[in-house]
């Protein structure tokens, strides 16, 4: 093994740079701490995959009422956020305050965002029921039979390649150091995390290891059984079109529904891309884009905008979301003195990229997390047994 390349070594080590990672580095270096971020391809990520719905309302979920808080909490630090790693980066991050409406095809699908609307309301978030006609006057492509919808003028976005790329220059001018390589073993002396060994064989050395690795969190080895994150990949099929100009505005906000049960969602951005998204897979490692998750989403996509057929695909994809046992993130510190976790976002983790990074720079600095994100510390599960992991692809 090569001996240490970072000097006196860091004091923290985050160990991937997705939007989770950077994020977390981005604040801990405003905060004072010398930095270090050791990903082979800085920026990419689940980021790269993402339609970047700001969708706490929206996708608001029975038994997921805890989460809720921290979904609200981050959506409500976005425009500062946004407004802050914009002049921190010189990159605009193509936050957009669009507002959703979430629409019902049949009477399954009007029952069910019946029922949201209930749970929307009893948790004290505001949205507006609209009749089909009153959608369709929002939204003119919608198909005619659409039965009623959701509006939801909170629920925003942002570009999930764009706020990767400005936290990653953001980053480097706070003076975090990037190292391109895969963290292949933690280093453990004394019973205490103290650094990370490179596929290269550097070792880089630290006061504080944060494991952000997304979906590959459980991967790292060297970690002791009972620091494992309890991190399973969950796949999303994803498509990307484009609206020509002379389309334009062909959506206004983000469109979502539930179509026989599988959540469909057309993200529309200011220059035109148009994404539509996404499957939900539990098949492990596999990120192949198959013929049958693009046509269930244009199919169902056709159904909800006809004309969307007259658009040009320019990119399908597929990525993993990282997802914990209750589909909420792992945040601060581990069993293991020195490792703390940042994952597990699943479906949120554009949503909760401002709220991560202050938690993970409060727990960084002072020990404690901010009371906002104490209930997703990783000991909720200290009882878990591990999700077995399998060899990526
Ligand atoms: N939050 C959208 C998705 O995970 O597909």
């Amino acid at each position: 093994m090569r001996s240490s390349t970072n000097g006196d070594g860091s004091d923290v080590l985050v160990i991937g740079g997705g939007i989770i990672g950077l994020v977390t580095a981005w604040r801990a270096a405003q905060r004072g701490l010398r930095t270090t971020v050791a990903d082979p391809e800085p920026g990419g990520g689940a980021a790269r995959v993402a339609a970047g719905m700001l969708a706490a309302v929206t996708e608001l979920h029975y038994g997921e009422q805890l989460l809720l808080g921290l979904n609200v909490a981050s959506a409500a630090r976005y425009p500062e956020f946004a407004a802050e790693l914009s002049a921190a980066s010189g990159q605009d991050i193509g936050f957009r305050a669009c507002g959703t409406l979430a629409v019902a095809l049949d009477s399954d699908d009007r029952a069910h965002l019946r029922e949201l609307h209930a749970l929307q309301q009893r948790s004290g978030l505001e949205s507006e029921w609209l009749s089909g006609r009153e959608c369709r006057r929002l939204e003119p492509m919608l198909a005619p039979g659409v039965r009623g919808g959701l509006r939801v003028d909170g629920d925003h976005q942002v570009d999930p390649r764009r706020l990767a790329s400005a936290l990653l220059t953001a980053c480097e001018r706070a003076g975090v150091v990037l190292r391109r390589g895969w963290a292949e073993r933690l280093s453990v002396r004394g019973g205490r995390a103290v650094g990370a060994v490179l596929a290269d064989g550097t070792e880089l050395v630290a006061d504080q290891v944060v494991l952000a690795a997304g979906s590959l969190s459980g991967r790292l080895a060297g970690v002791p059984e009972e620091a494992v994150p309890p991190v399973r990949p969950v796949k999303g099929q994803v498509l990307r079109l484009t609206v020509p100009p002379a389309y334009a505005p062909f959506l206004s906000r983000t469109v979502r529904a539930v179509v026989r049960g599988s959540h469909l969602y057309l993200v529309p951005r200011e220059n035109g891309e148009l994404v539509v998204g996404a499957t939900s897979e539990e098949l492990g490692w596999d990120t192949t884009v198959t013929a049958g998750g693009v046509y269930e989403l244009l199919r169902d996509a056709h159904e909800l905008v006809p004309g969307i057929t007259e658009l040009p695909l320019t990119e399908t994809r597929a990525g993993l979301r990282p997802a914990s046992p209750d589909n909420a993130p792992l945040l601060g510190p581990t069993a293991l003195p020195g490792l703390l976790l940042a994952t597990g976002h699943h479906r949120n983790g554009v949503l909760l990229t401002p709220v991560t990074g202050d938690a993970m720079a409060d727990v960084l600095t002072s020990g404690e997390l901010p009371e906002v994100a104490r209930p997703f510390a990783p000991g909720r599960f200290a009882s878990a047994a591990p999700v077995p992991q399998e060899q990526p692809a």
